[in-house]
């Protein structure tokens, strides 16, 4: 098996540097189109040989180091009993938003192999479908950011709801936290023991929130997971976007791994997380669309400045975006891989 990623995860020596892609299977692929032209977003996360077949596309096209089970963040919210939709230009929708605490009484804290079944197929038919290939990624989203589309009922730009419930009501917001929190643990737990290698966690939005605020809100919860996960003894990575501002923050969620976004610079990221933290990270998603003699040379960069890390995994700063086109991918993953190669 191809296992750069994980040795690079653990900060051990590898052959090249292993690159994977954040949302590398998705609608950037014709591939993925041609599946989902046949059935919804959400059955397609919900039929474990489709959701596997997606999961695989970009390790067959791109030849990334990992692979990364496709579902999504906001499958929780629907098993701790949110009525979830995605809808074609909207995004993500939860109608019956948390608001007050009988909105709260009214989640779960689900048994995840009853109401996330689902995702535990996927995970044990992608292990052996990946055997003697690449390693597989589970994931979650953070509780901040599940909790702001748990309030907010779906996307949101200022999050006018999740910081007013914080500020003026900080009890229910810590009980929302909690439950989402104790969701995540059991569900990270189940897709470990279902075979998923590593585990990223998503904090998609941790960058809206003033370092003191993500002390006291965020941060704690994201510890909490990644404590109650060391046991599985997988590497555990935290992705939390936009955090120029929190790295010092950041430092202390216990992840083996802590993944950048690109408006930091790598050198600024090693020098506050010392010497025991694994990177990944960080090209600009919207560099994919440079020249490709210029795009090298960002990726040089990347590369150059990463091998001060205890380990780097090269990927973007946050998800390929739906324009790329599919070879601009191919060239990246091609290009760290003929760059980064030890002899
Ligand atoms: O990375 C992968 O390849 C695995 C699959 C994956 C998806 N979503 C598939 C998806 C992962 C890891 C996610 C995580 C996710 N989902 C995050 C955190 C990562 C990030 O980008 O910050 C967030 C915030 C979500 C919530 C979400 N899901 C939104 C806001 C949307 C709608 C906007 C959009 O990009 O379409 C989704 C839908 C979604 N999740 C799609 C895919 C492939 C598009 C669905 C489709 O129409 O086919």
């Amino acid at each position: 098996m191809n296992d750069t990623f994980l040795k690079a995860c653990r900060g051990e020596a590898v052959s090249h540097t292993p690159i994977w892609i954040m949302r590398q299977a998705g609608r950037y692929l014709p591939d993925y189109h041609k599946v989902r032209s046949q059935m919804s977003f959400l059955e397609l996360c919900k039929t474990p040989e489709k959701a596997a077949e997606v999961t695989l596309q970009p390790v067959d096209i791109l030849g990334v180091d990992a692979a990364i089970l496709f579902s999504d963040i906001l499958v929780t919210l629907e098993a701790m009993g949110m009525d979830l939709d995605f809808q074609e230009k909207q995004g993500p929708v939860l109608a019956n938003p948390v608001r007050c605490q009988a909105d709260l009484d009214r989640l779960i804290v689900p048994d995840p192999m009853e109401k996330l079944g689902y995702v535990m197929a996927a995970i044990q038919l992608l292990r052996k479908e990946l055997a003697t290939r690449v390693p597989l990624i589970g994931f979650s989203g953070a509780p901040f950011t599940l909790s702001t589309y748990a309030i907010e009922g779906g996307s949101s730009k200022a999050f006018w709801n999740t910081k007013k419930m914080m500020y003026t009501n900080p009890e229910l917001y810590h009980g929302l936290m909690r439950k989402i929190t104790d969701c995540t643990i059991t569900y990270l737990q189940a897709q470990a023991e279902a075979g998923a290698q590593a585990l990223q966690i998503f904090d998609s939005w941790a960058g809206v929130l003033s370092p003191g605020d993500f002390a006291e809100f965020a941060l704690p919860y994201v510890q909490d997971i990644i404590k109650a996960l060391q046991p599985a003894g997988v590497p555990l990575i935290y992705f939390a976007n936009n955090c120029a501002g929190l790295l010092d923050l950041t430092k202390t969620s216990g992840a083996d791994v802590l993944g950048i976004d690109w408006r930091v610079d790598i050198p600024t990221a090693i020098k506050v997380f010392g010497p025991d933290i694994a990177i990944q990270g960080n090209l600009d998603p919207i560099a994919l669309l440079l020249p490709e003699d210029k795009l090298e040379k960002r990726i040089a960069a990347i590369l150059e400045r990463g091998k001060a890390a205890k380990g780097h995994i090269f990927n973007l700063g946050h998800g390929i975006l739906p324009e790329t086109p599919p070879e601009k991918a191919k060239f990246v993953v091609d290009t760290v891989h003929r760059l980064s190669k030890r002899s």
